[in-house]
């Protein structure tokens, strides 16, 4: 049940994933590190303060095995229910493995996992997120795209009652799509703002990767080197008829992504295209910048009662206001469901969802689309080995579109790591290997790829 090429490894000197586990993940524990420092140095209570400091004995000891290439151990039972599946994984696949010879994939997520423990074993600070001020900081920062996005969609999609008699169907389904394709592209390029892999950015840089106005989207479309837009839209315009009109959101960073996916979310249910979205968070600080149920909670107040944009105008802050309450009220009315299933936050690739997490499957199989955030969605749906750039989509995803159940799924993946599957052929990515060298992981490009799954 696995794919015939290789999965990346952090001895593949060739590959991302020699730099991100020699360099990105020790640089990243170590941040991690300064800000929990931060939060000791705020706190009076002597329990906590000692309590705490264990929390840093811990990732220090995390530094220790990282950097020096210790055998990956088993997780101590912290009392968390993913332990068995992190643990079976250890024992069948990846015995006397360590960081850099066991997959790339597992490894990073390992880590993540780890980190985790160091926390989840304490007494006072078994929910800390050592990423959660970086999330928060960067949304603070982008007031200028958030505030294009808020005013712009404020108002409800009304299409029809603004152009009256005028508005024949046949007009109503072509503002519908141009409307679809662009908060696609929204909602796909909001991926470019990556924690992990951007992690000393300037206001400027931000604005740089947020722009979402009309021309510079379409700018954009031809950085989409697998495009399956159109064939999207065909999908999509047809869930209004289903009596479901369900769709997923595999969802990948906080902040403005998060904002941005909502936007998309939010004009699904307003076209009547979707009935509900159910929304896929992380159950812990994962990967740096991926969604928790507290970054959701913390986007959906701060837009209606937070003092985040101090130099915003009246109207830009009514705007998000609004927004926010319109989307607080779609979670009332069970219209947007917001869920975290422990497998997303596990070793495994998506390769092994049926096994490992049959009622995840199931689940998934009843939505009439799911759409995975992300470069590393992506890479778990590709099981992030080296197939060639023109391997098509459903060939790359295995089970996940053979499988009887298989549900429609789409993924929208800026660019950031070596997997590229889904190119009308090899030479598109030979020619940018040449030109571009630095092309699979600048967020520069991206990836929009169908696969229409298979009925139960
Ligand atoms: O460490 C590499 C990586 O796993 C890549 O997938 C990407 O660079 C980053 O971390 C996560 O990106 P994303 O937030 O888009 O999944
Ligand atoms: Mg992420």
């Amino acid at each position: 049940n696995n794919p015939p090429w290789p999965a990346y490894r952090g001895y593949h000197e060739y590959s991302f994933a020699h730099a991100t586990m020699g360099v990105r993940l020790p640089t990243i524990l170590g941040k991690a590190i300064d800000d929990t420092i931060r939060t000791l140095n705020e706190q009076w209570d002597e329990d906590k303060i000692v309590d705490l400091l264990k929390c840093i004995e811990r990732m220090a000891d995390l530094m220790t095995d990282l950097t020096g290439k210790a055998v990956l151990r088993p997780i101590v039972d912290d009392g968390e229910g993913d332990i068995p599946l992190w643990n079976k994984e250890i024992a069948k696949y990846f015995q006397g493995k360590n960081f850099i010879n066991s997959p790339w994939l597992f490894a990073e997520a390992y880590k993540y996992r780890r980190l985790h423990e160091c926390f989840s074993s304490s007494k006072y600070w078994k929910d800390y997120d050592v990423f959660f001020r970086q999330k928060c900081d960067t949304f603070s920062r982008s007031s200028e795209a958030v505030f294009e996005l808020s005013t712009r969609f404020v108002e409800p999609w009304k299409y029809a009652e603004i152009h009256g008699d005028l508005a024949s169907a046949q007009n109503i389904l072509e503002a519908e799509r141009l409307m679809f394709l662009e908060l696609t592209q929204v909602c796909l390029w909001g991926n470019s703002t990556d924690l992990s892999l951007l992690i000393n950015l300037t206001e400027e840089d931000i604005k740089k990767l947020q722009s979402t106005g009309g021309e510079h989207l379409a700018a954009t479309e031809k950085n989409i080197l697998g495009n399956h837009l159109p064939r999207l839209w065909e999908t999509v315009k047809e869930l209004r008829t289903k009596t479901g009109g369900r769709i997923d959101f595999v969802l990948d960073n906080a902040g403005f992504e998060l904002y941005c996916d909502c936007v998309f979310a939010d004009y699904l249910i307003q076209s009547g295209l979707a009935k509900t979205i159910h929304f896929h968070g992380k159950r812990f600080a994962w990967f740096v910048s991926d969604v928790t149920r507290k970054d959701w909670d913390w986007l959906l107040n701060t837009m209606v009662y937070g003092e985040l944009f101090k130099d915003a105008s009246e109207v830009d802050r009514e705007s998000l206001r609004k927004l926010g309450l319109r989307w607080k009220q779609y979670e009332r009315e069970g219209k947007w469901v917001y869920e975290q299933h422990p497998f997303w936050c596990s070793g495994y690739t998506f390769w092994d969802m049926i096994t490992e997490a049959p009622d995840l499957f199931l689940h998934l199989s009843r939505s009439d689309l799911v759409f995975f955030k992300g470069d590393l969605n992506h890479r778990k749906l590709t099981y992030d080995c080296a197939a060639p750039a023109s391997t098509p989509f459903d060939e790359a995803i295995g089970p996940m579109a053979s499988a009887p159940g298989a549900p429609t799924i789409c993924s929208l993946r800026t660019i950031k790591s070596d997997v590229v599957v889904g190119l009308e052929s090899n030479e598109i990515a030979e020619k940018l290997d040449n030109e571009d060298p630095g092309w699979k992981i600048s967020g520069k490009y991206a990836v929009v790829l169908l696969s229409e799954g298979r009925p139960g």
